[in-house]
């Protein structure tokens, strides 16, 4: 790929966490011992039904937390699937989400990107959510803070929650670097001005709203790569 970071004078490094740094599908074992032959579904599903519950919940200006909307995600998935799902086996699913799994070169990677740079996260999940991930994942010490978008009320892409970058960080919205894979977040951080670094896991198609993002990998130790050689 021939575009450019622009990454002169990069001072951190916003992470989005689900998709991002944790695989919202590595619950799908814990699915399918519940439902077998349905977990592939259903983790899907429940995914696909948390964002969207996400984004109405942000247009009609009723945010509940990402606790209450990952569990009404996953009823409605259970519901839609005939899946009959007991209480404890809502509860054991639901309580995956604190201990999902980092993708494999995510601890080696963020190691290397730390160097120099600040690193945080920033994401839809609860606060406790997002402490007890990175806790599972033995990653809570490279991360400088954990910005939950709970301290401004609604989902992403609102330009709400990526102002909390320069604000947290006090640093100008073009000294921070923000890296998703999910294709809509790093839309929705383009256009409110940083720059962005698409980890396109799942060779998915672009977004084509007009807010590209700056670089494309698969990886973030291909980011780390990629930002390594800008730099030197
Ligand atoms: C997050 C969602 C977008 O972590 O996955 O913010």
């Amino acid at each position: 790929m021939s575009e450019r970071a622009g990454n002169l004078n990069l001072g951190a490094l916003a992470f989005d966490a689900y998709g991002t740094l944790f695989d919202v599908h590595s619950v799908v074992a814990a699915c399918e011992a519940a439902f077998p032959s349905r977990g592939a579904a259903l983790s899907r599903l429940w995914r696909d039904k948390q964002l969207e519950y996400s984004w109405l919940l942000s247009l009609m200006d009723r945010y509940e937390d990402f606790w209450a909307v990952t569990e009404k995600a996953l009823r409605y998935a259970c519901q839609h699937l005939g899946l009959a799902c007991d209480a404890a086996t809502h509860t054991r699913l639901l309580e995956s989400y604190y201990h999902l799994a980092a993708y494999p070169e995510v601890p080696a990677a963020l190691a290397r990107l730390a160097v120099n740079r600040r690193l945080v996260i920033i994401s839809n999940g609860t606060p406790q959510m997002l402490a007890a991930v990175t806790q599972a994942t033995g990653l809570t010490a490279v991360f400088d803070e954990l910005i939950s978008v709970e301290a401004v009320g609604v989902y992403k892409p609102s330009p709400r929650v990526y102002a909390l970058l320069p604000q947290r960080l006090g640093m100008p919205t073009e000294a921070i670097g923000f890296v998703s894979s999910n294709a809509f977040d790093i839309t929705g951080a383009k256009a409110f001005g940083l720059r962005t670094y698409w980890v396109n896991r799942q060779d998915a198609t672009p977004d084509g709203l007009g807010y590209p993002p700056d670089i494309v990998v698969r990886t973030l130790t291909e980011l780390a790569d990629r930002l390594d050689a800008e730099e030197a």
